[in-house]
């Protein structure tokens, strides 16, 4: 199939890759020379596994190219799918003006039936509105349909989910539209769901939603464990084996960060309000999350009698391991208020480094954990990255001058780093459980 993606993001690049990947035609365009540049030299502009590997391989076999030029594209393409972003708006209803700039183009360049998919992550409504658009700017009344199909990859694993993704949406009120999606994605083998436009636009950001509220309802219980002795690492498990909850998405600590979540909810809270419904459950979940960070910092000013002067180490920048990507990171809100309060504020990432360094110049970045331990008084676990799981604590325990540990990710065992003499601080893990309670 001849395929067109506008805009070379995360998901427009990941998708294209993998359509390639999969036999298709794919022209990737972008409005940004240098990315496009890139991406034509077989360089990736973003860091996710497996994904440089692909993006040579389909160039050298001559299915994927990239353009500025999205007219050109859409007139070779049967197939244009919308990956543009979505920023937030003051209001924080999502900014549509780059989706409702590729429809136009679209429109202009139709030259015969097309079908346009809408991956972005765009409030119920969308798919009409871009319709809409295409209807306004086309010159000949070619025919066209418009599709939703919403991303569910996550960002350092976005090849292996867009290969393996749980379900595939496909959101259409033709089903001749929605038959040629399907045998798209074919080859993938995986669940697919047909439905209408308006309600694959809901599952997308019902399903975010939703996973945002099991991390903000965890870490209100969280908040319940450490003022009453409970461990919140045992209660999420222990509700995780039925089978109605799950683990995933349970793990209490610095909250949620990324281009994601954090705008997705709000958009929702305000499409909720939209319609004169209650937003009250989704905003809640925003309100829990904005306070981890002030919570954790309380945790390490208490521990040692205030900030001022005061040396602390962060692992970990990125919001999440194995990505650069540091979009709403916790690790920017500790940094502010640790610099607020006069701390100094020593920090290593494996790959987020020079992106905190634009914004934060005056942190001190190290070249691993241990330059990081360094004279510091209270060592912080930002990210989870894997690398930081088995460190040598005797030595950095050695380094510091004070041994003191905050686990904002509960990476590590609470008995373990107290019995090496550590203070140790896991969310919602005050508890001293004196050897039980041992998951095995
Ligand atoms: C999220 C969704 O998981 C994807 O399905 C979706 O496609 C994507 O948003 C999107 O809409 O584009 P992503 O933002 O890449 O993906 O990251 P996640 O792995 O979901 O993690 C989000 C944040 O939640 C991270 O900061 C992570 O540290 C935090 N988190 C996650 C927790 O604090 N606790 C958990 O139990 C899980």
């Amino acid at each position: 199939m001849k395929i067109a993606v506008a805009g070379a993001g995360y998901v427009g690049l990941v998708t294209g890759v993998v359509f390639a990947d999969l036999g298709n035609e794919v022209i990737c365009v972008d409005i940004d020379p240098a990315r496009v540049d890139a991406i034509n030299k077989g360089q990736s502009p973003i860091y996710e596994p497996g994904l440089d590997e692909l993006l040579t391989r389909n160039l050298e076999e001559g299915r994927l190219s990239a353009t500025t030029d999205l007219a050109h594209a859409v007139r070779e393409s049967e197939v244009i799918f919308i990956c543009v972003g979505t920023p937030p708006s003051e209001t924080g209803e999502p900014d549509l003006r780059y989706v409702d700039e590729a429809a136009a183009t679209i429109g202009r360049a139709l030259n015969g039936y097309k079908i346009i998919v809408n991956k972005s992550t765009v409030p119920v409504g969308t798919g009409d509105r871009v319709r809409r658009i295409i209807e306004q700017h086309r010159t000949e009344p070619h025919d066209f349909d418009v599709v939703s199909n919403p991303e569910f990859l996550r960002e350092g694993s976005a090849v292996h989910d867009t290969l393996n993704p749980d379900r595939i949406v496909i959101g259409a009120d033709n089903p001749r539209a929605a038959m040629k999606i399907v045998e798209l994605y074919a080859p993938l083998e995986r669940p697919m769901l047909i439905t209408n436009l308006a309600t694959a636009e809901v599952i997308k950001y019902a399903s975010n939603t939703f996973l945002a509220l099991k991390i903000s309802f965890i870490n209100a219980i969280a908040d319940l464990c450490e003022r009453t002795g409970a461990d919140v690492v045992q209660v999420a498990k222990a509700m995780g084996y039925d089978q109605r909850i799950g683990h995933a998405f349970l793990q209490a600590g610095l909250g949620f960060g990324g281009s994601c979540f954090p705008k997705d909810v709000l958009a929702f809270a305000r499409t909720v309000q939209r319609y004169n419904l209650d937003p009250t459950l989704f905003e809640q979940i925003l309100v829990i999350n904005d306070a981890r960070p002030v919570q954790f910092i309380n945790r390490i000013r208490e521990r040692l009698g205030g900030l001022q002067g005061r040396t602390i180490g962060l692992l970990g920048l990125s919001f999440k391991p194995n990505t650069d990507d540091i979009r709403e990171a916790r690790s920017l809100e500790v940094i502010r208020l640790l610099l607020t309060e006069g701390a100094v504020v020593k920090a290593y990432d494996p790959v987020a480094m020079p992106r905190v360094q634009a914004i934060y110049p005056q942190v001190h970045y190290c070249r691993n954990a241990y330059e990081v331990a360094e004279n510091a008084d209270a060592l912080a676990l930002i990210t989870e990255w894997n690398e930081f799981r088995q460190l040598n604590f005797e030595r950095i325990k050695s380094l510091m001058r004070e041994p003191n540990l905050f686990d904002g990710r509960n990476l590590y065992d609470p008995q373990r780093m107290r019995k090496m003499g550590f203070y140790y601080y896991g969310v919602g893990r005050a508890a001293d459980n004196g050897g039980f309670g041992t998951l095995l």
